[in-house]
C-alpha cells in the first residue's frame, strides 16, 4: 500500500492506494474522529458491486451507514439529484458530525462532494474512487460540483475530502473503454510534470493495460503525488493548477459540440492533448520527435488522436472553445508544452490563429 499526503494545512489528508482497502474503510474512517452515522452515495453500477462490502466494513467498525443510490452517468450530476440526496440525508437524520462517503467514479465524487459541502453547511466526506480517472484525478484536490443545462461544472465549491481510499481491486470490473479513458489523464501527468513518468508509461504501457497491480500502484501513486503537489501550491486555481487543464480546452469543446456521450472525457482530452502538442510545436518549439512520442503513446493506449470533423463541425468547435470559462477578450488561454515534462500555462492564442490551426490539423 502507498500513502500520498495532500498538504493543505489544517485541511491536509491522506490518499491511500493499494489492494483490499475497501475492507478497511471502517477502520480508516474511525481514525478521523467523526460521528457514528454516515451515508454512502453510489451509483447504480457501483452500488451492487461494492456497496455491500463498504457497508460491512463500516458496520464492523461500529458505524451506521445508509446507502443512497443515484443514477449512473454524467446526467446524475444535476441539482435534482442533489435535492434527492439532501432529502435522504435528512430522513436518515444525519447531523453535523455525520459524514458522507463517495463510492464510485468522478460523477459520484463530484456530486457527493457537493452534497457534503452544502448539507448542514458542510459535513465531512471521504472519497472511495472506483474508476482510474477518479483515482488519479477527480477524487484529489477538492473540486466538487454539478452541471447546469448551460454547461458542465458550472455550480460547485472547493471542498477537500478527509481521506481518499483508492482500492485497486475495484478497477477489476471497470470496462476497458473507461479504463483507457483514465489513462489519458495518467499520460497527461507525464507531459505536464514528469518526464520520467512519461518514459515509464512508454515502457510499461502493456503491463498497465493488463492492470498489473504493482505497476498500477506505482503509477497511480505518482499521479496522485503530482496532483497533490500542484493543488498544495495552488488550491483554488489562481495559477499553477491550470497546468492540469493541458488538452482540456479543445477536449471540453469537443465533448460539448459532439453531444455529450460520443466521446468519454478521457477520449476527448486525448485528442485535445495531441492537438495541444502540435500547437506547442508551432508556438513553443516542442520538438517534432516529442510530438511524435505523445501521439504514439495515446495511439498505443487505443485512445483517439485525430479530429475528424466537417467544416461546419469545426466551426462549432471553434465557437465552443471561445465560449469556454477561461477565455478573455476573444483570446483563448492554452497550456502548452515546452518539452515532455514541462509546460507553460496562460499562453494567449488569438482566435484567428486557432481557426487556421484547426482547419489544417486533422
Ligand atoms: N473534481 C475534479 O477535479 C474532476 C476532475 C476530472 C473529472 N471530473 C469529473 O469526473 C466525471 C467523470 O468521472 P468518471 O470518468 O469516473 O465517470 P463516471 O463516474 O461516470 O464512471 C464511469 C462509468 O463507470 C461506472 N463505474 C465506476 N466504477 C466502476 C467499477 N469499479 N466497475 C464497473 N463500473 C464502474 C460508472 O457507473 C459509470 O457508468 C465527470 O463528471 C468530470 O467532470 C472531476
Ligand atoms: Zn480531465
Amino acid at each position: 500500500m502507498r500513502v500520498v499526503k495532500v498538504a493543505l494545512g489544517s485541511r491536509s489528508y491522506a490518499i491511500q492506494i493499494g489492494n483490499g482497502l475497501l475492507g478497511e474503510l471502517g477502520k480508516q474512517c474511525a481514525r478521523l474522529g467523526l460521528g457514528k452515522r454516515c451515508a454512502i452515495i453510489s451509483d447504480r453500477n457501483v452500488a451492487p458491486k461494492y456497496g455491500g462490502a463498504a457497508r460491512r466494513a463500516l458496520a464492523k467498525a461500529g458505524f451506521e451507514a445508509v446507502l443512497i443510490r443515484v443514477p449512473a452517468g454524467e446526467t446524475a450530476k444535476r441539482l435534482s439529484t442533489v435535492q434527492r440526496c439532501y432529502d435522504e440525508l435528512a430522513a436518515h437524520r444525519l447531523e453535523r458530525k455525520s459524514f458522507i462517503i463517495a463510492l464510485g467514479g468522478g460523477v459520484v465524487g463530484d456530486l457527493a462532494g457537493f452534497v457534503a459541502a452544502t448539507y448542514l453547511r458542510g459535513v465531512a466526506f471521504v472519497q472511495v474512487p472506483t474508476t482510474l480517472l477518479a483515482q488519479v484525478d477527480s477524487s484529489v484536490g477538492g473540486k466538487v460540483g454539478i452541471n447546469l443545462k448551460a454547461g458542465k461544472n458550472l455550480v460547485g465549491a472547493f471542498y477537500q475530502p478527509r481521506l481518499v481510499l483508492c482500492d485497486l481491486d475495484t478497477l477489476a470490473t471497470l470496462p476497458a473503454r473507461e479504463f483507457r479513458a483514465g489513462l489519458a489523464e495518467v499520460i497527461k501527468y507525464g507531459i505536464i510534470y514528469d518526464r520520467a513518468l512519461f518514459q515509464r508509461l512508454e515502457r510499461d504501457l502493456s503491463k498497465l493495460l493488463k492492470r498489473d497491480p504493482a505497476t498500477l500502484t506505482a503509477v497511480i501513486a505518482r499521479c496522485c503525488e503530482i496532483k497533490a503537489e500542484v493543488v498544495g501550491q495552488d488550491e483554488t486555481e489562481s495559477g499553477l493548477r491550470a497546468i492540469l487543464n493541458f488538452g482540456h480546452t479543445i477536449g471540453h469543446a469537443l465533448e460539448a459540440t459532439s453531444g455529450y456521450g460520443r466521446y468519454l472525457h478521457g477520449e476527448a482530452i486525448a485528442i485535445g492533448q495531441v492537438a495541444a502538442a502540435h500547437l506547442s510545436a508551432r508556438l513553443l518549439d516542442l520538438p517534432a520527435s516529442e510530438v511524435g512520442r505523445i501521439h504514439e503513446l495515446f495511439r498505443r493506449a487505443s485512445l483517439p488522436t485525430k479530429l475528424e470533423l466537417s467544416s461546419s463541425e469545426r466551426a462549432k468547435l471553434l465557437s465552443a472553445i471561445t465560449l469556454d470559462k477561461k477565455v478573455s477578450n476573444g483570446e483563448v488561454r492554452f497550456v502548452l508544452a515546452k518539452k515532455i515534462g514541462q509546460v507553460e500555462y496562460g499562453r494567449r492564442i488569438p482566435g484567428g490563429l486557432l481557426q487556421e490551426f484547426l482547419s489544417r490539423w486533422q
